[in-house]
């Protein structure tokens, strides 16, 4: 659940898209980091969009930005399934952790509460009193976390409505993103990610198969993709050029190599015949869901 102090990377290379999202989020917390003269946020931040669109990865891209702080992540549904009691224990342990850092190292410290739908259903909703006191307990610490030194707290969530109304007011989670699918263009920068990343899998791909033209196509015939499908199609195209490569004896039992391991644009298009992305298995309606919410 903790990732503690991470240490300086370029910032946001793994992202695709969210330019503006990215752009605003770095005036508001990274520059006052560096520009120490400058009032730093003290608000919640809340990223909202459909699954898959990157939140959790920009949250850790820009924690990465930041350089050396300390970031804990905690994934909402495992503070849940705690045993009563337990759960809001953790909660006040993490903020003392957090206020600890701060004051103590002078470490910028962010907690990001992903999912955190899970621990912030609307009390108006809440099946226990369990909830409902969990919800409090999380407002109060929030409430408090100003006064006690440089933390910041993000929230994300792809279930924005199912949210408590008492976290966007003011100085609670008002400061509100929205993640949206990938528009072309944003397609194009995360399929050259991937390509990277995959390039750097012990499996050299082979660029004069995929260059920028299979890149354009691939953007182009997948609309209905967010990150997490193009991530997923890239891992069964990698299978795919496992199965291609390497033969394994039915007789035998043994495996044998029959050409070299490299990725080719057919995996890719192999792949694809048998991908089904996750708007495709959604409605058209969860995206004006999300939409619904921004306005
Ligand atoms: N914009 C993006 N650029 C590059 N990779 C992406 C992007 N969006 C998603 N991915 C890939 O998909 C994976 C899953 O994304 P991530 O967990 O950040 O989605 P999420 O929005 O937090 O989804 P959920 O709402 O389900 O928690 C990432 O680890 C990354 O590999
Ligand atoms: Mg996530």
């Amino acid at each position: 659940m903790t990732e503690n102090v991470i240490k300086k990377n370029k910032p946001f290379s793994k992202i695709g898209g969210h330019k503006d999202v990215i752009r605003e989020l770095r005036y508001l917390v990274e520059l006052p980091q560096k520009f120490t003269n400058l009032a730093k946020f003290k608000d919640g931040i809340l990223l909202y969009g459909p699954p898959g669109v990157g939140k959790t990865l920009l949250m850790r891209e820009l924690a990465a930005s930041i350089g050396d702080c300390h970031f804990e992540i905690v994934q909402g549904p495992e503070l849940m399934s705690q045993f009563v009691g337990q759960g809001e224990e953790q909660l006040r342990e993490i903020f003392k952790n957090a206020a600890w850092e701060s004051q103590k190292r002078k470490l910028p410290s962010f907690i990001f509460f992903d999912e955190i739908d899970a621990i912030l259903s609307s009390r108006d909703n809440s099946d226990t009193q369990y909830e409902v006191r969990f919800v409090n307990q999380f407002l109060s610490l929030v409430d408090g976390f100003h006064d006690r030194g440089d933390i910041i707290v993000i929230g994300a969530t792809n279930r924005p409505h199912s949210l408590d109304s008492a976290l966007k007011r003011s100085e609670r989670f008002d400061t509100e993103y929205y993640l949206s699918y990938p528009t072309i263009e944003d397609r194009k920068e995360i399929i050259k990610i991937l390509i990277q990343k995959y390039s750097s899998k012990n499996v050299e791909i082979c660029l004069q198969s995929i260059n920028q033209t299979s890149i354009d196509e691939l953007a182009q015939v997948t609309e209905n993709y967010n990150g997490s499908d193009l991530e997923g199609l890239f891992k069964k195209a990698y299978e795919k050029m496992k199965h291609r490569c390497f033969k394994l004896d039915d007789e035998t039992g043994e495996f044998t190599q029959e050409c070299l391991p490299v990725l080719k644009k057919q995996d890719l298009e192999d792949s694809f015949k048998l991908y089904i992305p996750h708007f495709k298995r959604q409605s058209q309606n969860k995206i004006n869901y999300y939409e619904k919410f921004q306005s």
